[in-house]
């Protein structure tokens, strides 16, 4: 490309009018003005249940509002999409629909990540201000890693997992799909945290959590356990 041909910015549409996805537009405006061209053109925002105070919310912020999650499948082109929705679950049902119509999942990094060598992040993954992949780390489709979470190396991240805020993964962690670990929550060195598990927020793991289990608490335990 000749330096003088204009970077033209590629659309995109944020699903999830909630407090995540409204934080993901944050993403994209830093995103823009860390470029010295904008990388992205947000077209707006859909969503399937819209309540008043978060339509009222994006329109302070002068984002359009685009109707349910099904209006962008009749548009002619596909645009980019990110999933600005915490349920590792519903993430999933959504980005299938989108994938299914050949729509491209958008990679979100905040500017002020940090990484080492090795990182690879998955098509539809968000990444939030602060958070910190050290060396040789894996992070899979649709995950979403929130503020200030730190991931150490030779870790894996399976696709549509949620860490969130603070949350701290330990070196030679596997985490499978599907997984959430709650805020503030802490995985020791080594462990795997199995398919569709949650790690409650606060929850310190010391030993590997089986798939599906619900786990809370310094160590965590299964609840009810
Ligand atoms: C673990 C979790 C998934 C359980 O959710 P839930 O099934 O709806 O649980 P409830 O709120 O009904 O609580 C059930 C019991 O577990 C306890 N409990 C819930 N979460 C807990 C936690 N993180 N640590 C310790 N105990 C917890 C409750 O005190 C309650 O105990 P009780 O029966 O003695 O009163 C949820 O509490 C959690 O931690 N989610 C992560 C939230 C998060 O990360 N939020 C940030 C979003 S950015």
């Amino acid at each position: 490309m000749s330096s003088l041909e204009k970077v033209v910015a590629k659309p995109i549409v944020v699903v999830g009018i909630g407090g995540f996805g409204r934080e993901v537009i944050d993403i994209i405006d830093a995103v823009n003005a860390a470029s010295p061209e904008p990388v992205w053109d947000l077209v707006g925002v859909v969503d399937d249940a819209p309540n008043d105070l978060n339509l009222e919310r994006l329109s302070l912020r002068g984002v359009d509002f685009l109707g349910d999650t099904g209006v962008p499948l009749s548009w002619p082109n596909p645009v980019s999409y990110v999933v600005g929705i915490g349920s590792p679950r519903v993430r999933r049902l959504m980005a299938e629909r989108y994938d299914a119509e050949n729509f491209r999942a958008a990679t979100l990094v905040h500017p002020s990540v940090t990484h080492g060598f090795g990182v690879s992040i998955g098509p539809g993954a968000v990444v939030c201000a602060g958070a910190r992949l050290t060396t040789n780390i894996t992070v899979g489709q649709h995950v979403h890693i929130n503020l200030n979470v730190t991931v150490g190396h030779d870790s894996s991240i399976g696709d549509f997992v949620s860490v969130n805020p603070l949350a701290s993964i330990s070196g030679d962690c596997v985490i499978e799909d599907g997984v959430l670990i709650g805020v503030a929550g802490v995985v020791l060195n080594g462990l795997t945290i199995g398919a569709g598990a949650v790690l409650g927020g606060s929850a310190c793991a010391v030993r590997d959590l089986a798939p599906g289990v619900v786990a809370v608490g310094v160590p965590a335990k299964p609840m009810g356990a």
